[in-house]
């Protein structure tokens, strides 16, 4: 039997390079499309004619369709977190995701996956989270029969998140929770994440689904820090809100605006968490510094 072609857009990414083992364990045939095949050949190497790294750019309708031709399935794992020029949210998370998803449906392409984000909402204040809302919308019209996947935050070797948390408690004083720490999260392993999405691109059945990936537990943030510190021996002082902790000195401000700049393009318009809340807070805590 021809081992089936599957197309990973973002396949040298956090969940995208898992997405592509996982498939290769499969037993499929896997197109590593990437702006950087280099990276990709260094990733996979290049022994295995089941493991195919070519260039894949998702601002351009030629390169989406040539990666794509001649597969049977499609996943989207590209991402981004901080708009940069012309790197946009809207740019990459609604008109590339369409693309990907136009050039699937006139190619014929029996199943595409579109890997969004929990809680994806076009009507969202928040840009990032409209812009994923917005690009479910732009995929489902242009390939109806897409399959979502909202995966909630993912952990793992080599993630930007527990990793981060660990990093923090073992090198400040005081842990600088964001907000109250009540917020919820549910956070699921990024290799049943992986696992799910190589199951699901191979499926028969062609009716649109939505698929959301949480893991076991859900946690507070607060208690997940805590869960962190508790496995890795650590007694941690949480300090809220974030900037109440320390004695903000001149360098220090400068490298907290660029924190508040990073956060606030994800958090504007999220409940409670939003740039402004953080903006003035900063203010009032700099004034009584
Ligand atoms: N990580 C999480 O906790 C989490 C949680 C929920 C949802 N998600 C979603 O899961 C998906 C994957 O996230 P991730 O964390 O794995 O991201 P990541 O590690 O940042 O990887 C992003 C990938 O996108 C590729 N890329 C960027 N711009 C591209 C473009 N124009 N054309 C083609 N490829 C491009 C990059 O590859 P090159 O630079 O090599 O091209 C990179 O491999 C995203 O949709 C993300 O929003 C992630």
């Amino acid at each position: 039997m021809v081992a089936p072609i599957i197309t990973v857009f973002g396949a040298t990414g956090f969940l995208g390079h898992r997405i592509v083992r996982r498939l290769h364990e499969h037993g499929c045939t896997v197109r590593i499309a990437s702006r950087h095949p280099s990276q990709a050949r260094a990733l996979f190497g290049t022994n295995d004619p089941r493991l195919r790294p070519i260039d894949g750019d998702i601002r351009s309708g030629q390169s989406v369709a040539d990666a794509i031709a001649g597969a049977r399935g499609v996943v989207n794992s590209v991402s981004l977190y901080i708009e940069r020029g012309k790197r946009t949210f809207h740019a990459v998370h609604v008109e590339g995701a369409q693309r990907v998803a136009v050039e699937a449906r006139r190619l014929g392409v029996e199943q595409l996956v579109h890997i969004s984000g929990l809680g994806a909402n076009a009507q969202s204040r928040s840009p990032y989270i409209r812009c994923r809302g917005q690009g479910e919308l732009a995929v489902r019209t242009a390939y109806p029969g897409a399959i979502l996947v909202r995966p909630a935050v993912m952990f793992g070797p080599d993630d930007a998140f527990l990793s981060v948390i660990l990093k923090l408690l073992q090198r400040l004083p005081a842990y600088p929770m964001f907000g109250n720490g009540m917020t919820k999260l549910q956070p699921a392993h990024v290799d049943d994440v992986a696992e799910a999405i190589a199951r699901i691109v191979q499926r028969t059945e062609r009716d649109p689904i939505t698929l959301e990936c949480g893991g076991p537990r859900v946690y507070t943030y607060k208690d997940l820090v805590r869960s962190v510190a508790r496995e890795a021996g650590l007694k941690p002082r949480l300090a809220c809100p974030l900037f109440e902790c320390f004695n903000v000195t001149g360098a220090e401000r400068s490298r907290s605006r660029a924190t508040s700049r990073w956060n606030a393009s994800w958090l504007r318009g999220v409940p409670n968490c939003s740039a402004s809340t953080w903006g003035q807070r900063r203010r009032r805590l700099w004034r009584s510094s």
